[in-house]
């Protein structure tokens, strides 16, 4: 079967990086590995400049009818006076909440080659594979009411409120079951359900998903504070973890301190799964458009090749290409070839083709 693939570039280094995706996408498909049809789209600034918006209906329609899509970065000065609802991150919101991308996948992997820039010793970031699942379309970022009120007194008022249903809670912690199986075997789920009615219930919901059919993966419930102490103190114990949208925001931007470089995280949002079984899907690096950086070709390509290798191995179905891609990847970093933002003394700094082509070959 051909998969449909969209690519959304967008700004500043996100067109640069994704270069380099097209070019393992030409190897991928001149040996034959899969069929595809790609097309491409706009979303962010780009948008804007084209359409006013920061994402069209017509390329929203052609995501809703992609396998996958890819997207690099949006944003940057150029729209910053640009009205809130057209902003470029607009156009990633929109996405998201169209597509109903509800769960976020981000995995923290520290490569061999990088320990030694990771906020943490060596010793206990070597080797580091763990991936935290985020529910992405719920919680207190969406709860109502949401406001800020004038008090009699003169004083202000600000409520945010944490909704969660059953139904939320259920295929999150699917998604986690469903990972786990493919990785180490173990889901630790993270909540705070000493002090939070949506922590029990999320505790609760978590605890008899895990009973219905997912009892070959091994689960732990952790609070999410005390998770935050030990992914610092010991960050390999874990395997996947899966948690709320604030949780996961913070739990995941602390996991991502651990492996050393911001330019070499992907990051996948995945949809409900549709009557065949096949789930909408977006796969970003978890950089942004780095606007110092843009033009001047010295971007990392690495964490948006990351993605196409998490898109491989969860959308296309190609999971032994996507290791093959991932041990590419390592053995460029272990032939200590480096992009500016990872180059250190003793290593060669290239530009972003020279290592988008030093994958490629590997
Ligand atoms: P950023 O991630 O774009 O950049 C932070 C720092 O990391 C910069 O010094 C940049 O040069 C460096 N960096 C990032 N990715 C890199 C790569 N692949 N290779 C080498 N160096 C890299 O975050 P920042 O500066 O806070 O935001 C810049 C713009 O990007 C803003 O407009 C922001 O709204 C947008 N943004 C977009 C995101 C997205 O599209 N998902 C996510 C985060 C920010
Ligand atoms: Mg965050």
């Amino acid at each position: 079967a051909t998969h449909r693939l969209l690519l959304l570039p967008g700004d500043g280094i996100g067109p640069e990086v994704m270069e380099e995706v097209k070019r393992i996408l030409a190897i991928i498909e001149a040996r034959g590995i899969l069929s595809l049809s790609i097309d491409e789209g706009l979303v962010g600034g780009c948008a804007y400049d084209a359409h006013g918006v920061a994402i069209s209906d017509a390329d929203v329609e052609k995501a809703q009818a992609a396998d996958t899509v890819l997207l690099g970065a949006v944003g940057g000065p150029k729209w910053d006076s640009v009205a809130y609802e057209h902003r470029p991150e607009a156009g990633l919101l929109r996405l998201r909440k169209d597509l109903e991308l509800f769960a976020n996948l981000r995995p923290a992997i520290c490569y061999p080659a990088l320990a030694d820039s990771s906020a943490l010793k060596r010793e206990l970031v070597d080797g580091l594979d763990l991936m935290i699942v985020r529910e992405l379309t719920g919680g207190v970022y969406f709860g109502e009411p949401k406001e800020i009120t004038d008090l009699p007194n003169g004083q202000k008022r600000a409520v945010d409120t944490q909704v969660y249903e059953t139904y939320e809670i259920e295929r999150i912690a699917k998604v986690a079951f469903e990972l786990a199986r493919v990785r180490s075997g173990r889901v630790t789920s993270a909540d705070k359900r000493n002090v939070m009615k949506s922590g029990l219930l999320w505790n609760q919901v978590v605890t008899a998903t895990h009973k219905q059919g997912y009892e070959d993966v091994k689960l732990d419930h952790m609070l999410a504070d005390a998770l935050g102490m030990q992914l610092v103190r010991a960050p390999k114990q874990f395997d996947v973890i899966v948690t709320d949208n604030l949780f996961g925001d913070i739990l995941s931007d602390v996991a991502s301190m651990l492996t050393g470089s911001l330019g070499m995280l992907p990051s996948a949002s995945l949809g409900a799964e549709d009557e065949n079984g096949r789930r909408k899907a977006l796969y970003e690096p978890v950089h942004g458009s780095a606007p110092d950086i843009a033009g001047k070709g010295v971007a990392n390509p690495l964490a948006m090749i990351a993605s196409l290798a998490m898109a491989l191995k969860y959308s296309l179905g190609k999971p032994e290409v996507a290791d093959l891609l991932d041990r590419a990847i390592s053995q460029t970093l272990a032939d200590g070839i480096r992009t500016g933002d990872i180059h250190s003394e003793g290593t060669t700094k290239v530009g972003t083709t020279d290592m988008g082509k030093a994958v490629a070959e590997r």
